[in-house]
């Protein structure tokens, strides 16, 4: 991420009306904050759209007009050309693509500057057109490279370059599948659970998958390694889903029989073998939503949205997989204090921590986005 502050735009005219700076809403109540941002958002109207990822935390998932996963939030992006300003409550490679996907009138911003994806630094653009050049180099040129929508829009533009694509949890499956039928082999980044496990619903076999460590020489691989496999995972993972285990499925499962195990797909492959049901956030809601009443269900994904399914479904047993594991503290830094800072700044004609992509890096991230919503 390129800054950690906390910034002001001023107007395209150059006027910069004062800033209102952050401290001044740190000692507000929550009361307080609740009731300033709606009335905010009432000044506001039509001119602002606050999109809210699953992750959000309660205090400010509950302001936002949209809440979706990356994939449905970055549908509604593209879909909401009235609004002035999209107020995006999520991560900052969402709110990039915000601001690729929505029209050049439109202003993305992300309250806090530093909330950022740990999963998405693990790629850097150099990283990846190095291992491209050494992968080309070996004469393998039937490659499609894939992004996980978790990555910076340098990396998406760079697929878009290539004739790649941008997936989510949501539609890897078909867009795996689409890139099956058009090339050899894939190379699929920065997430390599995520990589593996739609890999194996396409029954690629683990010894036909190769991990490219960025670190090392032909990503830690021999040629013979690399001409033969299928799939190519960049060594990136989640460091929330990343830490569940195997050993947490068998002691929830012990703990309490007939349990059902839902888990998110950046899961290691081992959990997500041992579960009853993997998919995305939205399928992890949508799953639940429809579970019968008095079922039981230890869920492997962030602790906000599984406390929150738990306060929803009284009627049902809801648990997180495994027991001491946290939130994911970069969604965490989103706190209503950042949202009503940026949103009175707003009413005050000053647009602060807006997230902007060079206008080349956006016409090819938008060609590799625009490729996967024309899939799916
Ligand atoms: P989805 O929103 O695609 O389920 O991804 C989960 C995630 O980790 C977002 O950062
Ligand atoms: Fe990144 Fe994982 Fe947090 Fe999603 S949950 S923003 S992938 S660290």
């Amino acid at each position: 991420m390129e800054n950690i502050e906390q910034r002001g735009m001023g107007d395209a005219a150059g006027f910069r009306p004062a800033v209102r700076p952050i401290e001044d809403y740190v000692h507000l109540s929550e009361a307080e904050l609740d009731r300033r941002i709606r009335e905010a958002k009432r000044e506001l109207g039509d001119r602002v759209v606050i999109l809210g990822h699953h992750y959000q935390r309660d205090d400010v998932i509950r302001h936002a007009d949209v809440t979706g996963d990356s994939f449905k939030l970055a549908r509604e992006a593209a879909q909401r050309p009235e609004a002035e300003y999209i107020v995006f409550c999520g991560v900052h490679f969402m709110a990039e693509s915000a601001d690729v996907l929505s029209g050049e009138h439109q202003q993305v911003i992300l309250p806090d500057m530093a909330a950022g994806c740990s999963m998405a630094d693990m790629a850097g653009i150099e990283q990846v057109e190095t291992a491209w050049e050494q992968l080309r180099d070996l004469g393998l040129d039937s490659l499609m490279p894939i992004t996980y929508m978790n990555s910076a829009a340098s990396i998406k533009a760079f697929c878009g370059r290539e004739g790649g694509v941008v997936c989510t949890s949501s539609n890897a499956a078909p867009l795996f599948d689409w890139a099956l039928k058009q090339r050899q082999k894939l190379f699929f980044f920065p997430d390599e659970h995520l990589g593996r496990n739609t890999g194996v619903k396409f029954g690629i076999p683990l010894d036909r998958m190769a991990v490219w460590d960025p670190r090392l020489e032909l990503g830690g691989n021999t040629e013979e390694q690399l001409r033969g496999a299928r799939l190519i995972l960049w060594k990136g993972f989640c460091s929330v889903h990343g830490r569940f285990q195997a050993r947490h499925v068998d002691d929830r499962r012990a703990e309490y029989p007939g349990i059902k195990i839902l888990v998110h797909p950046e899961c290691r492959y081992e959990v997500v073998a041992k579960s009853d049901i993997d998919g995305s956030t939205e399928n992890i809601i949508k799953t639940i939503r429809e579970a019968p009443s008095g079922s039981r269900w230890a869920i492997g994904t962030e602790l906000n949205l599984v406390n929150r399914l738990a306060n929803e479904h009284p009627d049902k047993f809801i648990t997180l997989l495994a027991p001491d594991l946290c939130m994911c503290a970069t969604m965490f830094r989103i706190a209503p204090e950042n949202l009503l800072w940026s949103l009175e700044n707003l009413v005050a004609g000053n647009v602060v921590n807006r997230i902007t992509v060079d206008p080349e890096t956006a016409d090819w991230a938008r060609a590799a986005l625009d490729r996967m919503l024309a899939i799916r």
